[in-house]
């Protein structure tokens, strides 16, 4: 079925210049980009869309690292579009990473690994609504 799932371009990559680039593998793979905006996160935000993470060792640095900088939140749909998108991303681990996915093409290590996607369809919904509202989405 036709679904939606959450994507956020990290700070490591919009720091590189990588948002077409990785728009171009989002495109390929036959997800629409059916919502996009560049902001800066606030520590609140991301200790919000965190909060599952936040006994982790990692969770402070991971903080830190997605408000350092603008990242891109995007909402992409398509045919089995939670899955699809886990694919093209390649492992969370970029060492790890399929050649051809985001992650292997462009990750800097598992913390910089330059994109974000929804783990499943309920986390899908809760992380598109924390940052767009119905009428930001045009499919
Ligand atoms: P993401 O899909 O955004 O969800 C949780 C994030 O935590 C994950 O991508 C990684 O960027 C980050 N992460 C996971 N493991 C580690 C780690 N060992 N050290 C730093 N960051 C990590």
């Amino acid at each position: 079925a036709t679904e939606r799932t959450f994507s956020i371009i990290k700070p490591d990559a919009t720091e590189r210049n990588l948002t077409g680039a990785v728009n171009a593998v989002i495109e390929k793979a036959g997800l629409r980009i059916v919502a996009q905006k560049r902001i800066r996160m606030t520590k609140g935000q991301a200790e919000t869309f965190y909060a599952v993470h936040r006994a982790r060792p990692f969770f402070g640095e991971l903080v830190e690292f997605m408000t350092s900088g603008p990242v891109v939140v995007q909402v992409l749909e398509g045919e089995g579009a939670i899955a699809k998108y886990r694919e093209a991303m390649g492992a969370t681990d970029p060492s790890k990473a399929a050649d051809g996915t985001i992650r292997k093409l462009y990750a800097k290590s598992i913390g910089e690994n330059s994109v974000h996607g929804s783990d499943a369809p309920e986390t899908a919904v809760i992380e598109i609504a924390q940052f767009f509202s119905g009428n930001e989405i045009v499919g």
